[in-house]
Formats: C-alpha cells, structure tokens, sequence
C-alpha cells in the first residue's frame, strides 16, 4: 500500500472508531465482585513496584544523570525534576545496569575518577560511546538518594565469578581489604547495603546464548562467589526464562532452586505480536487496543504456569519469581534513534500496566518483585525528558494510583465481569484488586479495559468496616491520550466521585478506558 493511501485508512479507522465510540458512550457494562478482607492473602512487597534502568539510550544518561557541570538543574550530578518525581511516587527498588548492557559490563570500567573512565561502545544499543561517568558509585547513591533499594545485575556472560566476587566486595565489604578501600578512595566510607544481586540476564540470549542445562551450572558456579559479609543479606536472583519458557524454570529449579533467592522472568507485551513491526505507541486503532490487552493479561497465564512449576521444587514458596522486565514494547518515536527505544506512552500503556499490577497482586505470594522496563525515556517508562523539560506519562499515574498497595495484604476480590471483545481479541471488561494497608484502610483497584463503555461495578463487601469510598481516577478522551512536552498535563489523575458505600456493598461507575484506586474509610 502506498504511504498516502495508508494514512488515509488508518485516518478513516480512527474515525469508524471515534464514531463507534460515540455511539457506544451511553452503554455501560454490569460487574459483580466480592471483596473478601476475611481472607487476606499475602503481602504485597513494596519491591513489586521496582524500576529497570539501564544503560539504554538516554535511559541514564540525559534520563537521569546529567553531571554536576550541567545547565539542567541537578543534585550532584542526578536531575532534580527526576528524582523529585521518582521520590513522590516511592520508588521503592531499582534494577540496574542492565538488561542486556549487564552482561557487557566490567564494573571497574566505571569507578574511580570520571576523566579517566574508559569511554567504551555501547555495541547493543545504537552503538554510541559509553562514557562509564555514572558507575557503581553514581548508582548506589542515586537508589539513597530516592531512598529505593539496589538490584545489580552481574556479569555472566562475559565475567567471571572472580570479577563478580571483587565487585560485590566493593559494594558491601565493612574491611580494610584493598578492594574496600578503593570504595572509600573513591567517596564512600561506608559498605552500601546490597539488596538484591543479580547473576546474569537473559543468559538464553544477549546474555550469551546458553542453553537452560548449561547456564544452570554457570548459576550454580557464579552465585556461590557472591559473598556478603555475616550478618548481611543480598538476595540472588537468577536469571530466568524468556516469557513462556517453562524449561528454563524446570530445569533452574530442579538443579539450583536452593541457591537462589528468587528466580526471573522477562515478558514484553508486543501489541501486533511482530518483533519486526510492534506498531506505533501513539497511533492504533480499537483492534489494536484490544490486542495490545490480550497480550498484556497473558502475564497472569506466565506467573502461575512458572509458579506451578516453581511450587513443584520449592512447595513451601521460599523462592521468589522475580518479574525484573516487563512492560509494553511499541516501535521507536518516528525520527529517534532505533537502538534507543524511545517511546511515547498513552492511555492504552496506563490501562495495561493497571490490569497488570492487578495480575501481581493476586500472586503476591510468589511474585515479591518486579521491574518495569523501563523508568526514564525507554519503553513503557514513567518520564520522558526534552533537555530541561520533563514529563510524566500515563503509566506514572498508575504508579503514583497504586502507592497504597507497597507493603499491603492482598484481599482477594472475586470478579463476574462480561468480556470486551474486538474481532478475536476478547479480555475481561473490568480487572480489579485489593489490599489492606497498616493502618488497616482497605484499597480497591478496579481498571476498566473497554475504551467505550462505562462500567458500573457493585462490590460486596465481606470483612471491611470503611464506610466511605473516596479515591482518584485517571482517563483520557481518546485511548491515544497522552502527554508530551507542549502539553504535559493532558493526562493526569482527578478525584473520583462515582462511588459509594451503602450497608456492605460498594458501588462505583468506571469511565471507560480508566484506572481508579479507591480507599474505604
Ligand atoms: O529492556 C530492553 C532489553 O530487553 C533488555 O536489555 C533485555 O534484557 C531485554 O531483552
């Protein structure tokens, strides 16, 4: 098809579907649920709403490190607006240096004086010099600065256990051993605390190609020389499966489920289900929507069949799975750089990451932590940056929505919703959660995927004294709505006034395409 034809069908389908919208706007959908708080479930780990930055684009450099020299408003080195914005949402972990850059990475590269870092490539990702100027010094102190806890990811693939050994030594070593003593050279007197370690990443693939038999071994050998010292706690995780690769699980936790902590999973939504072709982040149609849907709720399919395997090696659910990559992947902004994955994000992303922290919540038990790929300006991030302007996207007010629910205790909420069906895309209308907070104030997520219908959803409520349902909502007039640098407020959460409390049932009337997070008091 040529270029002008294509865009005036895709203007054509655009207008079908505004038409079909406006038509279906008085239409309204039915939902019963029943919240049971007399069965509460397990916690919701704060570190289930984890961050994934890498060195990716302008992911670190520009997305959050602009050094202490730069125009752009900083805080030693870190952008202020970012942190500022990272704090106000709680970030509550970060998962960095990578992604496929980890197993790249030689962390020596990236201490001591900035000058005399060596400028490498950055053969992964568009081929640009890596400066080395924001290394483990720079990351450590930036997770302080937001007060978020640290995930580093080792290298296996082009490491040994030795330099992996030397470098946990540097973060965490209280001694006088000379490796120690480099970090206290360098700025820092005192060991970090380490929360999490990660060996490896995508060890099947750009992290060296392995087969699941062969980086089982690796692991085994690898996670044994990550040592902290007596009384101090890093958490292993290691590297999983590319989305539905039950193998991988089987064979890691048949062979290695005691030496891990936690064990991984990467899984990308892909609206078109093409690598080659993702589609456009701001311009789809209702089909595309629909699709985009199916693709993300398949992670409540990928957590329990990886649980059910996990269960079958580890019944007592010592072992965490750890959903440290995941998110909507669409094509490059048209015009940016293609090894830089930068894209917008839209009510569509919102909607999705919404239904997908509901998928998290129900399998709190197993899922104790997870990382959205990725924070600033890479994907499904939370901000995109423009030199000094910054913006925050739809998915940041999901995050900002859902604060309540780090550290909650999942409620199950049993859900009878019709679907939304677009051709042979078909999800369930409505998807909600809860979770019961310390101070004991009950919060209800409820996320409605259809972009025409309102949905009116009647909760009984089963164990909860509140009385009053207040919240916020956050919607859009197109499924395309987003922000961008001209307009960055077009999108943004307002208090919700469509719900009410009356004896023990909860009633509240969804716009289409919306997340709402409501607190019963
Ligand atoms: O997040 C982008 C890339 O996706 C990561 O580097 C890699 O781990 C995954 O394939």
């Amino acid at each position: 098809m040529k270029l002008t034809t294509l865009k005036h069908a895709l203007v054509a389908g655009l207008a079908t579907a505004a038409l079909a919208g406006a038509s279906a706007a008085a239409a309204q959908t039915a939902v019963t649920a029943t919240l049971r708080a007399d069965q509460p479930g397990a916690v919701i780990q704060p570190e289930v709403y984890g961050q994934f930055a890498e060195h990716l684009g302008r992911g670190i450099y520009e997305g959050v490190w602009v050094g202490e020299d730069s125009k752009i408003p900083n805080t030693k080195g870190y952008r202020t607006d970012v942190v500022e914005a990272l704090k106000a949402i709680k970030v509550p972990l970060v998962r960095w240096p990578g992604g496929c850059f980890a197993d790249d990475y030689h962390w020596r590269e990236g201490v001591g004086p900035r000058d005399k870092r060596p400028v490498k490539v950055n053969v992964l990702w568009g081929g640009v010099e890596e400066p080395n100027s924001f290394g483990t010094n720079e990351f450590m102190d930036f997770a302080e600065l937001i007060g978020a806890k640290t995930y580093v990811a080792g290298n296996v693939g082009t490491g040994s256990p030795q330099e992996m050994a030397e470098w946990v030594e540097y973060m965490v070593s209280p001694t006088n051993s000379t490796i120690a003593n480099q970090r206290r050279a360098n700025g820092r007197d005192k060991p970090w605390k380490l929360d999490y370690f990660g060996v490896g990443n995508e060890n099947w693939g750009c992290g060296g190609q392995m087969t699941a038999a062969h980086y089982t071994n690796l692991y085994r050998n690898f996670a044994e020389f990550v040592r902290v010292p007596k009384g101090t706690k890093t958490e292993k995780i290691a590297g999983g499966a590319n989305s539905d690769d039950y193998n991988w699980t089987e064979t890691m936790m048949a062979s290695a489920a005691k030496n891990m902590d936690q064990i991984s999973v990467h899984y990308y939504t892909i609206p078109t289900s093409k690598w080659d072709h993702k589609g456009s982040a701001t311009k789809f149609d209702e089909q595309l929507w629909a699709d985009t849907m199916v693709q993300a709720l398949r992670m409540d399919e990928l957590v329990t069949k990886h649980t059910a395997i996990m269960d079958k090696y580890d019944p007592e659910k010592r072992v965490g799975l750890s959903v440290d990559e995941w998110g909507i992947w669409h094509d490059v902004e048209p015009g940016t750089n293609p090894g830089f994955l930068y894209q917008q994000n839209t009510m569509r992303d919102a909607v999705a990451a919404g239904a997908t922290l509901n998928i998290f919540h129900k399998h709190a038990q197993r899922v104790r932590l997870t990382a959205i790929a990725q924070m600033v300006n890479v994907l499904q991030a939370m901000i995109l940056t423009d030199k000094d302007k910054m913006v925050l996207t739809p998915t940041y007010w999901v995050y900002d929505l859902y604060k309540p629910f780090q550290g909650a205790t999942s409620l199950p909420v049993e859900l009878n919703t019709p679907a939304y069906t677009v051709g042979k895309s078909s999800v369930p209308a409505v998807s909600a959660s809860a979770g019961k907070d310390a101070a004991g104030v009950v919060h209800v997520a409820l996320v409605n995927l259809d972009p025409n219908k309102s949905a009116t959803v009647t909760i009984k409520l089963s164990g909860v004294t509140g009385k009053t349902a207040k919240g916020r909502v956050l919607t859009g007039p197109t499924m395309s709505a987003h922000n961008t640098f001209e307009a960055p407020n077009a999108v943004k959460p307002a208090a919700f006034t469509n719900a009410s409390i009356k004896g023990d049932t909860l009633t509240a009337t969804l716009p289409s395409k919306s997340v709402v997070v409501l607190d019963l008091n």
